[in-house]
């Protein structure tokens, strides 16, 4: 159990003790402020205002039941009712040696672990991936990476949009391409070929009717339509694997489960939906009215899951995915992480499906939304001359500008150790630089900001990272040979302590709240806690005592795998030296 729940338990059995109603919870918060704690009970006031009593004095109350055990060195009332508890150092030390000797840094996987189903990256292959499908890409990564480590069942699944008219166009200037060339070659610019389909769908005599009878084709599947598509899917899927590969992302070809796999559930759904009375005929569509999302004037909100000429769409299939993960998958959990422009036709799938029982009441449905990237112009992130930005090519850059840093830095790294280390450095910037901020928000892209060695950067945690292992190749030791106890006797150990204690916590609240920034702060602040007691504290120097130097230097050992956790579940890598 982490600190936040003992102490939580603790306080809450002192409050029943003091004769408090179950329902006071005892809000247990780190404090923010030195002097103040470690932590903090702030729940006495609102007690206090529900009992009609003085929160000071029902704050002695708790104080006076609370079993410190040793745990707690001190409780100390403050203010209108807080009360301060300070944790004791001896118990302190005694968890960060255990914690020091486990591979898990004691963080025990969760009790009760779920089946989560998170729908990220989800690019459209009918052309490239885009910055947004970036933002997805990295936010769900990290996302699956952390609930996995939590010790829940994660089903990653890449809801790729791989069907629908468009394709009529595409396939019909595939086949065109076919005579003259193979199906890589007419696919190795997707932005290209897409432009090029659609300039001759626009403007190119008897085009268009091709293009849709090749829809109907496909629709009807036809087996060299299929075919066809089968082909443009999959050079468009190892476009995206390059993407991925690059990108350090744990998406696999067996993660896919795009669009066209809810084809033959689809006027299921939809007839389902009609008997059940909750979706009716409306001027030759299919509607789910959604008296539950109604405007102010009392409207209900519309949502068409079938248009006037038979076709789907992205609601009904999201209807067909949200069944199928509860029901197929036994998800508890279903994450969809996708820009928050899509809330409302979120929000209308989510609505509709626990309408028409589509899943259990027990299973969350959540979006995790996010921002635009923007420019540093303020406008969402484009190319000078406007186009969309080549992934592909962004990541080159953000390396090929990491490398040259490393160089600079460093002149003594090899070039081959240089491209590697630049690699790491310039994929973890573009990663965390997203991460590390709060997802719902939009961010301005900018180089020289997330490529900084100062600040809440990945290379800035990166370098915190090696300067803490370069101690242990200084002093010629490695971490499995330390033996000496770990006390905590200068205030910036003490503080550096309660910071490594904090990590299982913070987990959770990411695990539970679904923004990774929450743990970027955590790992700065970590680093940060680090550097202070650095400072303050040396570890190698002549005159220091043996003692301390064990101490000390499981303090760095902690410091090192908690840095190289942390960021491994933010799917940024670290290496020894930079
Ligand atoms: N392919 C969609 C897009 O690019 C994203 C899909 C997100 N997932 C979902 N279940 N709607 O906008």
């Amino acid at each position: 159990m982490n600190i936040r729940q003992l102490l939580s338990d603790k306080v809450q059995a002192a409050m029943t003790a003091a004769g408090i109603p179950e329902q006071c919870g005892p809000v247990i918060a780190p404090s923010k402020k030195a002097g103040f704690g470690d932590y903090q009970a702030n729940g006495a006031m609102a007690a206090a205002k529900r009992m009609g009593t003085n929160p000071r004095e029902l704050a002695a109350k708790i104080v006076e039941q609370l079993d410190k055990g040793d745990m707690i060195e001190k409780a100390e009332i403050a203010g209108p009712g807080f009360i301060n508890l300070h944790l004791s150092e001896q118990w302190l030390a005694d968890r960060l040696e255990t914690a020091e000797r486990d591979s898990r840094l004691n963080i025990a996987p969760e009790g009760e672990p779920q089946t989560v189903v998170i729908d990220y990256s989800s690019p459209n292959l009918a052309k490239e991936m885009h910055v947004g499908h970036l933002r997805s890409t990295i936010i769900g990564d990290a996302l699956a990476r952390l609930l996995e480590f939590q010790g829940h069942k994660v089903i990653r699944q890449n809801h790729m949009g791989d069907w629908g008219t468009q394709f009529g166009m595409l396939l019909a200037h595939l086949s065109d391409k076919l005579e003259n060339n193979d199906a890589e070659v007419a696919l190795a610019d997707l932005e290209v070929f897409y432009r090029e389909a659609k300039i001759r769908f626009d403007e190119e005599e008897g085009f268009d009717d091709r293009a849709r009878e090749y829809v109907v084709k496909l629709q009807s599947g036809d087996p060299e339509c299929l075919k066809l598509w089968q082909q443009f899917i999959d050079i468009s899927i190892s476009h995206s694997e390059e993407i991925y590969d690059k990108l350090n992302v744990t998406l696999k070809r067996s993660d896919v489960y795009g669009e066209s796999r809810y084809n033959d559930d689809l006027p299921v759904l939809v007839e389902e939906l009609l008997d059940k009375g909750i979706a009716v005929r409306d001027q030759g569509a299919v509607v789910v009215f959604l008296e539950e999302m109604a405007d102010k004037e009392g409207n209900p909100s519309p949502m068409i899951i079938q248009k006037k000429g038979g076709g789907y769409l992205y609601s009904t299939t999201d209807l067909a995915g949200i069944r199928y993960r509860a029901n197929k998958l036994h998800a508890d959990r279903i994450l969809i992480v996708v820009d928050a422009r899509q809330s409302l036709h979120l929000q209308q799938a989510f609505t509709a499906a626990r309408k028409a029982g589509f899943l259990p009441d027990s299973v969350s449905l959540e979006h995790c939304a996010f921002g635009t990237m923007m420019g540093e112009d303020g406008k969402p992130f484009k190319t000078r001359t406007g186009g969309t930005v080549k992934l592909a090519a962004l990541l080159d850059e953000a390396i090929e500008r990491a490398q040259k840093l490393v160089a600079e830095k460093n002149p003594e790294l090899g070039a081959e150790a240089c491209a590697e280390i630049g690699h790491k450095v310039g994929i973890g910037a573009v990663k965390y630089a997203d991460l590390s901020r709060t997802r719902t928000n939009d961010y301005v892209f900018n180089w020289d900001a997330m490529l900084s060695f100062e600040g809440n950067t990945a290379p800035y945690l990166q370098y915190a990272y090696t300067r803490v292992r370069s101690i242990f190749r200084r002093a010629g030791v490695e971490p499995a040979e330390l033996t000496g106890a770990i006390t905590l006797k200068t205030p910036e150990e003490r503080a550096l302590a309660i910071k490594l204690c904090q990590f299982g916590e913070v987990l959770q609240q990411v695990a539970r709240d679904t923004y990774p920034h929450i743990l970027c702060s955590y790992l700065y602040d970590l680093a940060s806690a680090y550097m202070a007691f650095y400072e303050a504290c040396p570890v190698l120097k002549e005159g220091v005592s043996e003692e301390d130097k064990q101490s000390r230097l499981r303090l760095c050992d902690l410091v090192a795998r908690t840095l190289a956790t942390g960021l491994d579940l933010l799917g940024i890598e670290v290496m020894e030296k930079m």
